[in-house]
Formats: C-alpha cells, structure tokens, sequence
C-alpha cells in the first residue's frame, strides 16, 4: 500500500469541486502512528533499489564513501497546502554540515488523471518557469504521485520580517516571477504568499492549483500598450 493510499484512506472523504480538481478536505492533521511506513523503503521506492545505502547514492543525497551521516526526520506526514502531504528529512555530517529533503505526496484530485499525471503537469510548469531564471527547489526524482526535492529553509515572508531593508536581489526576483507569470499567461492564486529562501533569494515552490496551467489568461501585448478600441 502506496503512502498515498494510507493518506487518502485515512482522510476524510469529504469532497468538494474547486475548478477541475477535486480536493480531499483533510479533517486528520497527523498520519495513525501505527501507520507502516519509512523513509527508507520509500527512498528505496523513488530510487527504483532495494538497498537503501545505495538509493543513497543513486538519488545524489550522499557522496559514495559517506559514512559519518544520520539522518534526522520528521514523526510524521502532515498536511502541507490542499493538495499535498509533507514529510521532511535531514541528512547531517558530523563535520556540521545538513541538507534538508522534502517528500511532497500528491492527494489533488482530477477526474481521469492519476496522482503521476498530476505531479508530471506539475514537473512540467516547474521546468518552464526554472527555463525562465526564477529559482525552484532542486528536484531530486519523482515518482508515482511522490515528489522529493530540496528543503528550502525558510518562507520568504519570516525572512522579509527580519530585514529592515528588502535587499535588491529579493526585489528583482520578485519583479522577475510577476514578469514570468504575466509572460507564460498563469492566471496564479496567491503567487507571492508561497514563496520560500534560502536567506537572499526567492524559491517558488508550488506548482499546482495554486498556480494552474501555463496560458489561462492573455499575454499582454506590449507592442500595443495603449491599443484603441
Ligand atoms: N521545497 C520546499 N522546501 C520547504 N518547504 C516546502 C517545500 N515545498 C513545499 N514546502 C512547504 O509545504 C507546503 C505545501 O507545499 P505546496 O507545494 O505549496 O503544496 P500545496 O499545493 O498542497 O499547497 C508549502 O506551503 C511549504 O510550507
Ligand atoms: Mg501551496
């Protein structure tokens, strides 16, 4: 039983129509703990290897020879917006250094599209909007409706709040993901509001309903800014 399968049976099935999708209104906010899961086997899992050291490896998450690591994770999978659940790990090195994964699990619903259907629609977006300049978190693989990526560490917003002073490489990012999402005609929900750092940049991280499908809306035209009617 798939991660995806425990998460939807133990949610409540209460479903509302939102556009085309269809959305799980998740009543639980935890997985039971009796859930039989692990990280490990679903690492095996994406990675397509029965030897988890070696799914390691494959995925880039640990240079070949590494030994002193551990990994530190999350208790577990919780909701992360309407359409996903969230699980987060850390690989750490005794030399103090940390790399942080997210396991994202897709639960949108769509008529006649499968969860993998949906997450590649949103691998799809993902690289056009990367092939524009604007930062995404390093996606490691996916698979079957499961996305792991890079954790990014902190929402733009906490950052912002910190700072007395927006510095200009956050600025023009920003004018830069409002010029994309103009240009490729999102007709976005609440682009800014998602939007995750690493401290001086800007990482758009969420590519689905929220952000919908590429040419919704007109490009504006810039030859004829001024047209008459
Ligand atoms: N790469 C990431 N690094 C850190 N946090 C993330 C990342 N991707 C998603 N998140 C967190 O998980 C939440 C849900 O992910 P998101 O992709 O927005 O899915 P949904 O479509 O369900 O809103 C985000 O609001 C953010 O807090
Ligand atoms: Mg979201």
């Amino acid at each position: 039983v798939s991660i995806i399968e425990t998460i939807v049976s133990q949610t409540t099935l209460s479903i509302h129509g939102c556009g085309n999708l269809l959305f799980l209104d998740k009543a639980n906010t935890e997985m039971n703990s009796d859930v039989k899961w692990s990280l490990e086997e679903e690492i095996c899992r994406v990675a397509g290897s029965i030897n988890f050291m070696d799914s390691l490896i494959k995925l880039n998450l640990i240079e070949q020879g590494a030994e002193s690591f551990s990994i530190v994770r999350d208790k577990h999978w919780v909701p992360g917006g309407s359409e996903t659940y969230i699980y987060r790990f850390w690989i750490k090195y005794d030399d103090g250094g940390e790399y942080g994964y997210i396991l994202k699990a897709c639960i949108a619903l769509s008529p006649g599209r499968n969860g993998d259907e949906i997450v590649r629609e949103w691998v799809r977006r993902r690289m056009m909007i990367q092939s524009t300049g604007v930062q995404t978190p390093r996606l490691v693989a996916h698979k079957r409706g499961i996305l792991l990526e890079e954790l990014v560490p902190y929402k733009l917003e906490e950052v912002l709040h910190q700072l007395s002073r927006v510095p200009e490489s956050i600025l023009h990012s920003l004018a830069r993901w409002a010029g994309v999402l103009s240009a490729l005609g999102f007709a976005a929900i609440d682009p800014f509001s998602d939007l995750r750092s690493h401290g001086n940049d800007i990482v758009v991280v969420d590519f689905g309903e929220d952000l919908g499908p590429a040419h919704a809306c007109r490009r504006p035209s810039a030859a004829r800014p001024f047209a008459r009617s």
